[in-house]
C-alpha cells in the first residue's frame, strides 16, 4: 500500500532519499538472456545528471550506477535486477530552513500531514533524486523494447515555444535544454538565466515520440496504453498535465478534422494524420505514440513566499540550497524513461495474452 512500484509484468520498485547513502531501483519481470551491463544504463543517467550546465542544479552527483543482482555473465537471468546509485554530494545544512517552514508548492506540508514525520533533507523521498532510479530502470526497459525509438525534447519554457519549422532532431543533444530548435535554445539561455538570477523559476512542456511501436500493444479499458502513459508521466515530480496526441486541442476540432484517415499501404494501413497520438481504444495503431507533459516551475525559489511553520505560525520562506531553475529540462530523460517502462510492460502483457510481440 505504499506505492513505490510501477508496472504489471515488467515491474520496477524505487527506493531511497535525497540525502541518504544511496538510491536505486529493483526491476522485476525482465525477460532472461538480455545482454546488460552498467554501460547500457550510464549514458541515460548522464543525460539527467545534475550540475552539467548553469541551467540546472549545481549539486554535483556522478550518478554512477551499479548492478547488484539479476545479471550473470553479462546477461539478465530473469531474477530481480537491483540497481544502485550512491548519493555523494549532500549538503543537509542547506535545508535547515525547510525544517522550519513548509515550501509552498513542494511536498513538505503534505508529507507531514500524511506521515506526521518527514526527512526534510533535500525533500527526502519527495526529492526528484528519485527520478534517477526511474531513468536507470528505464534503460533496462529500452533493451526490452529495442524495436522502439523513443525521443523526448523540451517544447516550451516559460511559455516560449519552439518553432516546429526549425525542428532538428540532431539539435536536441547539442544544447543544454534538449531543445530541437537552435533559435529557441539561444533565447532560452537568456530566459532561464534571468529567472535564476531574479530568484525565480520557470515551467516547461516536454514532448515525447515513440516510433516503431507495433499495432496491438496496449489493452482495452482498464490498462489503456494512453492511461498507462498518463499515469507514468503524472507520477513524475512536478508534472501537472499530460496530453496524448493532440490532447486538449482535440476538444476544439470537428470530427472530420480530428479523424486520422486511413488508406491501404504496402505494409498494412497508412494513416494520413496522427491526432490520436498513435493510440485508439487503448491500443497502439502502429503510428508514432506521441505525448506532451507539463512541468510546473520549481517550487524552491529564492523569492520569499508566504507560508507556515510546522507549529502553524505564519512565516515566509526563501529557499536557498541548490535547485533547478526549470525542472522540466532534466525532466526530459525521465519522461523518456517512463515511456520505455510502460512500453516494455505493454509488450510483455501483449505477448502474455496474444502469444506474440507484434500486432
Ligand atoms: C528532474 C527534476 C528536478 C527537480 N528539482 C527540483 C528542485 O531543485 N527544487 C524543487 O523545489 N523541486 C524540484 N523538482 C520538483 C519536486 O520534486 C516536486 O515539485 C515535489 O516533489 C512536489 O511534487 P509535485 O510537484 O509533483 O506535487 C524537480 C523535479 C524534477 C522532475
Amino acid at each position: 500500500m505504499s506505492f513505490n512500484t510501477f508496472g504489471h509484468v515488467f515491474r520496477f520498485t524505487t527506493w531511497g532519499e535525497s540525502h541518504g547513502p544511496a538510491i536505486g531501483a529493483v526491476v522485476d519481470g525482465c525477460p532472461p538472456g538480455i545482454p546488460l551491463t552498467e554501460a547500457d544504463i550510464q549514458p541515460w543517467l548522464d543525460q539527467r545528471r545534475p550540475g552539467t550546465s548553469r541551467f540546472t542544479t549545481q549539486r554535483q552527483e556522478p550518478d554512477q550506477v551499479r548492478i547488484l543482482s539479476g545479471v550473470f555473465e553479462g546477461r539478465t537471468t530473469g531474477t530481480p535486477i537491483s540497481l544502485m546509485i550512491e548519493n555523494v554530494d549532500q549538503r543537509s545544512k542547506d535545508y535547515s530552513e525547510v525544517a522550519k517552514a513548509y515550501r509552498p508548492g513542494h511536498a513538505d506540508y503534505a508529507y507531514d500531514a500524511k506521515y506526521g514525520f518527514r526527512d526534510y533533507r533535500g525533500g527526502g523521498r519527495s526529492s526528484a533524486r528519485e527520478t534517477a532510479s526511474r531513468v536507470a530502470a528505464g534503460a533496462v526497459a529500452r533493451l526490452v523494447v529495442s524495436e522502439v525509438t523513443i525521443t523526448a525534447w523540451v517544447e516550451a519554457i516559460g511559455g516560449d515555444a519552439i518553432d516546429p519549422a526549425n525542428f532538428d532532431v540532431d539539435e536536441i543533444g547539442r544544447n543544454p535544454f534538449f531543445c530541437p530548435d537552435a533559435v529557441a535554445a539561444a533565447r532560452w539561455e537568456t530566459l532561464v538565466d534571468a529567472a535564476r538570477k531574479s530568484g525565480s523559476s520557470l515551467g516547461a512542456v516536454v514532448a515525447c515520440a515513440a516510433t516503431g511501436v507495433p499495432a496491438g500493444w496496449g489493452a482495452p479499458l482498464y490498462a489503456k496504453l494512453d492511461a498507462e502513459l498518463a499515469a507514468a508521466c503524472m507520477g513524475i515530480n512536478a508534472v501537472k498535465g499530460v496530453e496524448i496526441g493532440d490532447g486538449f486541442a482535440a476538444a476544439t476540432l470537428r470530427g472530420e478534422d480530428n479523424a486520422d484517415p486511413m488508406r491501404p499501404g504496402v505494409d498494412g494501413p497508412e494513416f494520413l494524420a496522427n491526432h490520436a497520438g498513435g493510440i485508439a481504444g487503448g491500443i497502439a495503431t502502429g503510428q508514432p505514440v506521441t505525448l506532451r507533459v507539463a512541468f510546473k516551475p520549481t517550487s524552491s525559489i529564492l523569492t520569499p513566499v508566504a507560508t507556515i511553520a510546522p507549529d502553524g505560525a505564519a512565516t515566509e520562506i526563501a529557499t536557498k540550497g541548490r535547485h533547478d531553475p526549470c525542472v522540466g529540462i532534466r525532466g526530459v530523460p525521465v519522461v523518456a524513461a517512463m515511456v520505455a517502462l510502460v512500453l516494455a510492460d505493454q509488450k510483455l502483457l501483449h505477448r502474455a495474452q496474444c502469444g506474440t510481440t507484434i500486432g
